[in-house]
């Protein structure tokens, strides 16, 4: 959540620190701003609105430096405007502060610089860093210890940058609970909450840890950790990846982009690690703790939202393929929970972002049980890979678009192969659905191919108000996830419901105006999801239905019927969740929102 980029070297840094907030602009877009510094000077422009908006107004006055800090914010103290818009500054505008997180102490240290005679301009919490600063640089004359000092007295989450004309040669960056990494150029730092920020400049990078402080200047960067002993010069790592994903190419949004990456998505996740031919499956992510996963008898998988979704049809799949006992929990409930744990159990951490403010604390509040914590996250070298004891990377790329769609394709992929994998080959289901992975691609392909008829059917449905969408078994979760995405980016009200609870409730709201999305792909529970379908059908209500492509029956039964094609139960959900995504985005579009940055949300919540 808000994004954030420095930049120090012998470049003009206005344009790299501008291109850098656009490329996190889905990590908050309410508004944005730039500090530079100049010669001895500082140059501060913020706008409220999208990163395009800030880059016009810098646009007219073309201010130099080299140094330089931005911010896109999606807000959580203050509504967005100027004065609540980063970076935040001190009253003789010496100093320039970039935070994401919370600072939870902010009311009590702003009191106390008040009563020091601070005047504060925003309702941020932010606002006390650059003033807290400015009061440590008054009593200490030392930059250095200034920002130290500083940092000591905050709680709460942080991730920070800060210039100062004071200290005209570097940018300070101090990490807790939320990301920094430092991409190493030559003769050159850029900062930024997201490697996607650094991916044009260089591939060398450092992620910053907890309690991190950085001082970087053109040709070097000095890190200090406030607890450890760690300190000096750190040598970067290399990220892999391929420059073309974080641009957009001939789509006109990241939302289609990334869904209609879903075969590369399922190819990725599983080359190298689904060997049919050997009838292996190969998870390298995993050898580390292969004796430590014998003896688990319990998993509970912890994430939220989308993740969580997958997390749920990885609960089928663990339990049906490999015979363990698995519960799904919210990571924001699970946090606060105090329930018994035994050394046997695993958890699961499923993100994509690996940022999540709730996902990282339900990791947390296990660390001292002893128990294994696995990752099943997207983002290399994120928090949540960092602080897991091993995991399977779901290689899907940057996903820009706020609502999640190729991620979760990557993880019910991976939680497939964990199911597999967790079996030791006892399921005869092993070797069918090896060859189902590998055959999976294709099959994504041509539920791609049927995206004109996908729209057509969504432009029929996209005035109605309502939207249930119903499913059994495996495809419960799909369901849910589905009337997620519609609600997300159409703001249509939608709920995903159990087929099997029409009765139990949700029939009272069906009627004429009230469609539902039934997912009616052929399996051994498909005769009861028709009679659900049957009893919406009396009470008027409209229901269109994912089938099979052998399943031509349902077509008497709905009003529209899309198909997916024939494949296990297991990889279903991958098909299914396609046609949902496209649907979702197809109606979104038709009413002309802003698919990839949909209203009051933000990319990777980072807070809690
Ligand atoms: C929905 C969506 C969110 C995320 C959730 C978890 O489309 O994107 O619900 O799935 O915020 O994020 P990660 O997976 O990054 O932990």
């Amino acid at each position: 959540m808000c994004g954030i980029v420095g930049y120090i070297g012998k470049r003009e840094s206005r344009g790299i620190v501008l291109d850098g907030l656009s490329s996190l602009e889905y990590r908050g877009y309410d508004s944005a701003g730039i500090a530079l510094i100049e010669g001895g000077d500082g140059t501060l422009i913020k706008q409220v609105g999208q990163v395009k908006g800030l880059i016009k107004k810098v646009n007219k006055t073309k201010p130099k430096g080299n140094l330089a800090i931005g911010h896109t914010r999606w807000a959580t103290h203050g509504a967005p405007s100027i004065l609540n818009a980063h970076p935040h500054t001190n009253k003789d505008e010496t100093i320039y502060v970039v935070h994401n997180g919370i600072i939870e102490n902010y009311t009590e240290i702003k009191t106390k610089l008040i009563s020091k005679g601070y005047v504060f301009i925003s309702d941020t919490d932010t606002e006390v860093i650059p003033h807290l600063i400015d009061y440590y640089w008054k009593n200490l004359g030392d930059f250095d210890k200034a920002f130290y000092k500083a940092l000591k007295d905050l709680t709460g989450a942080y991730a920070i940058a800060a210039i100062s004309t004071h200290a005209k040669n570097t940018i300070y960056a101090a990490r807790l609970s939320s990301p920094l990494v430092i991409g190493v150029g030559t003769d050159e730092y850029i900062l930024a909450s997201d490697p996607t920020a650094i991916m044009p400049h260089t591939k060398k990078v450092i992620f910053l840890e907890d309690y991190d402080v950085a001082k970087i200047s053109k040709n070097n960067c000095y890190i200090h950790n406030l607890k450890k002993t760690k300190e000096g010069i750190q040598e970067p790592e290399l990220l892999d990846y391929d420059n073309n994903v974080v641009l957009l190419g001939d789509y006109p949004n990241f939302m289609l982009k990334e869904i209609n990456e879903a075969p590369a998505t399922i190819k990725t996740a599983t080359t190298g690690r689904v060997l049919s031919s050997q009838n292996l499956i190969k998870l390298g992510g995993l050898e580390n703790v292969e004796q430590q996963l014998k003896y688990i008898d319990r998993i509970v998988i912890v994430a939220c939202g989308t993740s969580y979704y997958a997390g749920l049809v990885g609960e089928y799949l663990i339990e049906e393929i490999a015979g363990i006992p698995v519960e799904v929990q919210l990571a924001s409930e699970f946090k606060y929970r105090d329930e018994p744990f035994s050394r046997s159990t695993a958890i699961i951490a499923i993100s994509q972002s690996g940022e999540t403010a709730d996902t990282i604390a339900a990791l947390k509040k296990v660390e001292s049980y002893g128990v294994l914590r696995l990752g099943v996250v997207n983002a290399v070298g994120s928090t949540i890979a960092r602080m897991t004891d091993a995991g399977v990377y779901c290689h899907a790329g940057p996903e820009q678009a706020v609502a999640s769609t190729k991620a979760f394709i990557a993880q019910v992929t991976v939680l497939n192969l964990i199911a597999l994998l967790l079996s030791n080959g006892r399921t005869k289901q092993f070797k069918p659905l090896l060859m189902e992975l590998e055959a999976l691609p294709e099959k994504a392909k041509t539920v791609l191919e049927s995206a004109e008829a996908i729209k057509k059917v969504a432009l029929k449905y996209k005035d109605y108000k309502d939207f249930l969408f119903i499913g059994r078994h495996i495809a419960y979760p799909v369901a849910l996830e589905g009337a997620l995405k519609l609600k997300e980016i159409s703001y249509i009200h939608a709920e995903g419901y159990a087929a099997g609870e029409m009765k139990h409730g949700p029939l009272a709201m069906i009627d004429d105006k009230f469609p539902t999305f039934a997912i009616a792909t052929s399996n051994h529970l498909l005769e009861k999801t028709y009679s659900n379908i049957e009893e919406i059908k009396a009470r008027k209500g409209p229901v269109l239905a994912i089938a099979n492509n052998s399943n031509k029956d349902i077509n008497k039964l709905v009003d529209d019927v899309l198909y997916i094609p024939e494949t296990l139960e297991q990889t279903k959900p991958i098909l299914e969740a396609i046609v949902m995504q496209l649907f979702a985005y197809y109606i979104a579009e038709a009413k002309g929102y802003n698919v990839d940055r949909p209203r009051n949300l933000a990319k990777s919540v980072t807070v809690e």
